[in-house]
């Protein structure tokens, strides 16, 4: 499914819509390069569930977790390359009892536990985003525009 989205609040919505379909214990992945919105889709998602806190990529750390209704992790792997025995018991609790965001899940190189939606972000030029969700759940995504007109 793509959508695409003409600004932040827009690339938020589309995440809004997602995030009424996911319950704690999901895993959401999310591509793309720098700049292309990772953040702000995860941002979008968490006021869905009533966070307000400022949203920002997690940097210095492996992850935030935000306390919501349910709460809302969001992790960066970038530095990883695999995840050993011992990372794995630093980034176990991020997924517990949350919905957990993973930016660069490519360097968990298949470590994480089973993925509901992967999502896509790519430039169109500099205001406008491509977005792509794809999930082995055609109800799941179906949910997010009640099937209608995949535009936003
Ligand atoms: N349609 C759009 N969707 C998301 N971000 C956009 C859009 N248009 C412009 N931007 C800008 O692109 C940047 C995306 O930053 P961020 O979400 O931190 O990306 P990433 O986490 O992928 O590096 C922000 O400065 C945002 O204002
Ligand atoms: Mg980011």
């Amino acid at each position: 499914m793509e959508f695409s989205s003409a600004s932040p609040a827009e690339t938020e919505a589309v995440a809004g819509r997602l995030a009424r379909e996911l319950a704690a214990g999901d895993v959401v992945t999310v591509s793309g390069e720098l700049g292309s919105g990772k953040t702000t889709f995860v941002r979008g998602a968490c006021r869905e569930f009533g966070i307000t806190a400022h949203v920002t990529s997690p940097t210095f750390t492996v992850g935030h977790r935000y306390p919501g209704d349910p709460d809302v992790s969001h992790l960066d792997l970038f530095r990883f390359q695999g995840v050993s025995a011992a990372e794995w018991g630093d980034l176990e609790p991020y997924f517990e009892d949350a919905i957990c965001f993973v930016e660069w899940p490519e360097a968990a190189a298949g470590a994480l536990p089973p993925v509901r939606v992967e999502v896509r972000l790519s430039h169109m030029d500099p205001t406008h985003r491509l977005i792509t969700l794809e999930s082995s759940e055609e109800a799941l995504l179906d949910g997010i525009f009640g099937g209608a007109d995949s535009r936003f």
